[in-house]
């Protein structure tokens, strides 16, 4: 069996937001699932609805290659599995008022306290959800966690726009499409599922646009000290420099023979995590260099990439006295 090495669709080369009716080759409603695991639900919401977009979110290797082999077996057209957290499509990938049915079946319950801020649903993501649902769109939640049902309940039955489709905060009977792995692993060990249904209603509320790429960041400076010393001056370094916005700038590597530097860096913005190339490239006048980003992994332009170059840039140009930055576009919010 072959590796499976990149997700053809992904939250790092997708534009942002996307035009989905161009990756299907055609316009029609979408539906997403958030967390498909071995990918069997995804596969018969794309049979079931064959006039829609099917989208299906995962972080998990194996399961983005199991449900591509799925489909793919199975002659499905209308569905696309996408590596990303759902967090960080909901940002980037879809436009308010653009999907018809959210569909989350078990998600991660994360028991422990401290871990709890990584729940899928919560207010901030709640909120995310609403957003890109049309009025009258509708959100599927699952859980076989009764604390977890309880915190969904507390969470959507507070969120702006959404209303419940239930008598009741959640029912224990519902016609499912078919049992997912964990649904059936809950019942085996005698935990019922919890199933939510709730609708987007037209109340206007302020709703968070896509998060749009900026443009690319670059920086020169000049500076007398030689790739060499910048690379044996450098130690791990770490920034804060906003909310929701840590930089991690691991290591320096020599480059083009030991001429320009290569930082490799941590990068997380609120809305998602990156890792980076952060290039300092030699420039024809003498003692300058360029910083900015190489394709390498795939950096999206994000406000803290702008952030690392500018923070790395100033590290660089402070090595030496003499050092002063040159010329600089950055994000006007963040330079
Ligand atoms: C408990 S499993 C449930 C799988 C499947 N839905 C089922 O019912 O059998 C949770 C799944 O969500 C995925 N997941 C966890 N956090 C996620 C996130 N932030 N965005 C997208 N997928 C996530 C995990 O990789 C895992 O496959």
């Amino acid at each position: 069996m072959t590796a499976y090495q990149h997700p053809k669709l992904s939250v790092y080369n997708l534009p942002w937001p996307t035009d989905w009716a161009q990756v299907f080759g055609r316009s029609a409603p979408l539906i997403v699932e958030i967390g498909f695991g071995n990918g069997s639900y995804l596969l018969e919401l794309a049979r079931q609805n064959p006039d829609c977009n099917v989208i299906g979110l995962e972080i998990a290797s194996r399961s983005l290659e199991k449900a591509e082999r799925k489909l793919g077996l199975n002659g499905v057209h209308n569905a696309r599995a996408v590596f990303s957290k759902a967090e960080a499509a909901l940002a980037h990938l879809f436009e308010p008022r653009s999907v018809r049915e959210f569909h989350i079946n078990y998600p991660d319950p994360w028991f422990k306290k401290r871990h709890s801020g990584r729940r899928l649903v919560q207010a901030d993501t709640a909120t995310y959800l609403v957003s890109r649902l049309e009025v009258g769109g509708r959100l599927h939640l699952a859980t076989d966690i009764r604390e977890y049902a309880d915190m969904a309940h507390e969470v959507l039955s507070s969120a702006p726009a959404l209303e419940n489709c239930l008598p009741t905060p959640w029912t224990h009977t519902f016609p499912r499409l078919t049992m997912t792995k964990y649904e059936a692993k809950g019942l085996a060990e005698g935990r019922p599922g919890h199933y939510f249904l709730y609708q987007r209603t037209a109340d206007p509320f302020a709703e968070p646009p896509a998060t749009q790429e900026l443009s690319m960041p670059h920086v020169v400076i000049y500076t007398p000290v030689p790739a060499t010393e910048i690379v044996a001056a450098h130690r791990e370094q770490q920034f804060h420099p906003t909310e929701g916005v840590h930089i991690k700038i691991r290591d320096a590597f020599l480059h083009q023979n030991g001429r320009a530097v290569l930082f490799e860096a941590e990068v997380i913005d609120p809305t998602i995590e990156q890792h980076v190339a952060i290039m300092l490239y030699p420039r024809e006048e003498p003692d300058t260099f360029t910083v900015k980003y190489t394709t390498l992994g795939q950096p999206r332009m994000t406000a803290g990439l702008h952030y690392a170059t500018g923070l790395l840039a100033k590290w660089v140009a402070e090595l030496h006295p003499e050092g002063r930055i040159l010329s600089s576009k950055i994000a006007a919010d963040v330079g």
